[in-house]
């Protein structure tokens, strides 16, 4: 989308009268919802772009989530041309300055004019005063251009990368730390990149066989060769509109999501413990490969969380899932003896950078610690309920060791009667996707490697 045509105004209505592009609309709105209400930058999204035709929809969507995501480098532009801090720009001021910036420095085809005179606008309607800052910023901006403004950053240090690739500071170092800064680097650039769209086709329904549901898709996909639930979209689609989705045909899922179930690999007529499992994305996927055959008890704490699953479950054919309202780190005493344990704890995100623009900006270094407190106990708690000889994968979709490769290690060092199964030897590992195995026998997908979401997914196995 980025560099689509924004059309001149008097193209459109004759002229001045004319309000601001329904996209930059909606991309304002969102801003204004994300920075001064704290909203999900998705969610916001989907508040405000009712209405929106695909085209409008599809601009909207990379304008705030750019501006979301680009947030620390454009307000170091605005700190730059404006000669004040953000902090001291009026909220609504500072929405149109990041949304016009945005536009004018990372995509190409909308002419420079438009974007200035409807960022201007919106910033009359959002503010009384203070609109000619707007026009002023912008002006220059559009003038100076991009190789001006940001050719001078560079990315060699963590704290260069964090300004250049808009990522805070602290996850920089973290990540050129525990990745290497050539890593580091390609990831923090890749997050600023849309996501994959993909879809888990469901085969427990007539319409959800690969080959049909792909078929009947409004739009261009591919395939995967390790993954053959896999369809990949080459375009814009409204998943949650589609008389497929209500079907159950599919669950809009990351390829990366995929792989945790196809790790834990159950068989048709076990007893599998799915923890920590609304909205349902993997229950449903452990339903499919297990045939509906068997059972499956999936727990989730919030009470509204696990409605969501239950009707998840039913829509997809998923017969054999019950779902338990318990809390994942003291489970009822019935829940025991599982021949396989899925620990899907919640944890930081930050593999999901791409579809959630604002999380950078919430994460911190202190919630990793918490979360990963808080995941040690449920994944004790799946293990304890394991029979001895059984399988249990943990997942995280965040790139984080604390959370991840540091958590097992202890878990294991700590547990002797567990090992670490080697994923390598598990078939969604085959084809580009082997990239994504550790050292240490783990799966880690990297969203700049792998062009998918950044999951890590470990294997145990009881004695
Ligand atoms: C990462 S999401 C799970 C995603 C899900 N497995 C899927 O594939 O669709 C984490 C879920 O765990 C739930 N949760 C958080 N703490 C929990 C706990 N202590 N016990 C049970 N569920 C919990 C949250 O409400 C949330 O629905």
């Amino acid at each position: 989308v980025s560099g689509r045509r924004v059309q001149p105004p008097q193209q459109r209505s004759g002229g001045a009268a004319r309000g601001p592009a329904p996209a930059r609309r909606c991309a304002f709105a969102v801003l204004r919802r994300v920075f001064e209400q704290g909203a999900y930058a998705d969610e916001a999204l989907r508040a405000e772009a009712a209405g929106l035709d695909t085209r409008d929809h599809a601009l909207a969507m990379r304008l705030s989530y750019g501006a979301v995501q680009r947030r620390g480098t454009l307000d170091h532009v605005i700190e730059q041309l404006a000669e004040r801090s953000p902090e001291r720009i009026d909220a609504p001021l500072l929405a149109a300055l990041r949304l016009g910036l945005y536009e004018l420095l990372y995509t190409s085809g909308a002419p420079a004019y438009a974007v200035v005179a409807d960022a201007v606008q919106l910033a009359k309607q959002g503010a009384p005063a203070g609109h000619g800052l707007v026009n002023a910023v912008l002006r220059r901006a559009g003038r100076e251009g991009s190789e001006r403004l940001l050719g001078g950053l560079d990315d060699a240090t963590p704290e260069g990368a964090a300004l250049l690739h808009s990522h805070p500071q602290w996850l920089a170092r973290m990540w050129f730390g525990e990745l290497g800064a050539d890593q580091a680097r390609a990831l923090m650039a890749a997050g600023n990149e849309p996501s994959e769209v993909a879809l888990r086709a469901n085969p427990l329904v007539p319409a959800g066989e690969r080959e049909r549901l792909a078929a009947a898709l409004p739009v261009r996909s591919h395939g995967d060769e390790a993954l053959p639930e896999a369809v990949v979209l080459e375009q814009p689609f409204d998943a949650h509109a589609s008389p497929l989705w209500e079907q159950g045909a599919f669950m809009p899922q990351s390829r990366a999501a995929m792989l945790v179930a196809r790790s834990l690999a159950p068989r048709p007529g076990e007893r599998v413990l799915d923890l920590c499992a609304a909205p349902g994305g993997k229950t449903t996927h452990l339903a499919a490969l297990m045939r509906g055959e068997g059972e499956i008890v999936a727990v989730e704490r919030d009470r509204a969380r696990a409605g969501v699953l239950a009707r998840t479950a039913q829509r997809m054919r998923a017969g054999n899932v019950r779902v338990e309202l318990a809390d994942a780190r003291a489970l009822p005493p019935q829940l025991q003896g599982f021949d396989r344990v899925l620990v899907d704890p919640p944890c930081s995100g930050l593999g999901t950078l791409q579809a959630h623009p604002d999380l950078r900006w919430r994460a911190s270094r202190a919630g990793i610690e918490e979360m990963a407190a808080e995941q040690a106990t449920i994944l004790a708690e799946g293990a304890r309920v394991l029979r001895p000889g059984g399988v249990l994968v943990y997942s995280t979709c965040t790139i984080s060791s604390t959370e991840n490769e540091r958590l097992i290690a202890a878990f294991v060092d700590r547990n002797k009667d567990f090992s670490v199964d080697d994923l390598a030897r598990s078939a969604p590992l085959a084809g580009g996707l082997a990239r994504a195995r550790t050292a240490a026998g783990h799966v880690l997908t990297l969203p700049h490697r792998d062009r998918t979401a950044g999951f890590f997914i470990a294997r145990l196995r009881r004695a």
